[in-house]
């Protein structure tokens, strides 16, 4: 019998420690909290992604009366950017929630089929995305989003 220990290394900062593009992107996804649509969960999400060519494509959830047919803010911000530029690699991307009156004070981390899609755009471009998790008391820096899904599914091998 074998057995394998998989790691994942997070990298936990005060907001006031990072640097002014990464709290820029943040501040983008806090601002886009606003944007949510999220009458269900009352559970606010923005997500900011910073592209190599200098631009910040930024959403929100979009929540639906038919459950399922809602969506993260991860998917919505990451499917918005290959829109805008289907040929431009993602830098880093930055998530934060606001639920209750206040932002959370842990990181708020996304969901399995949000991993599974941001993965899919690291892979694509051959460059690790840096993933800015915003907690008001935390932020988490995750170094790519394969580190947030280990043992995943993908076709590029
Ligand atoms: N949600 C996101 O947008 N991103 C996450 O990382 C976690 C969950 C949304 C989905 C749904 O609209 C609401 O938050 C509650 O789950």
């Amino acid at each position: 019998m074998q057995q394998k220990t998989i790691e994942t290394k997070i990298t936990i900062y005060r907001f006031e420690e990072l640097s002014e593009e990464y709290k820029k992107l943040i501040n983008t996804a806090k601002e886009q909290t606003e944007n949510s649509y999220a009458p269900y969960s009352n559970f606010h999400v923005g997500a900011a992604v910073l592209l190599e060519n200098g631009e910040i494509v930024a959403g929100s959830n979009q929540e639906n009366a038919a459950y399922p047919s809602g969506l993260c803010a991860e998917r919505v911000a990451a499917f918005y950017a290959n829109s805008r530029f289907p040929n431009v690699a993602v830098k880093a991307l930055a998530i934060a929630a606001f639920t209750n009156g206040h932002f959370l004070a842990q990181p708020v981390t996304p969901c399995g089929a949000c991993r599974q899609v941001l993965l899919e755009t690291e892979n694509r471009f051959k460059k690790d995305i840096p993933v800015l998790l915003y907690g008001t008391e935390n932020v988490y820096l995750i170094e790519k989003v394969k580190d947030l899904l280990p043992l995943s599914f993908d076709s590029f091998g």
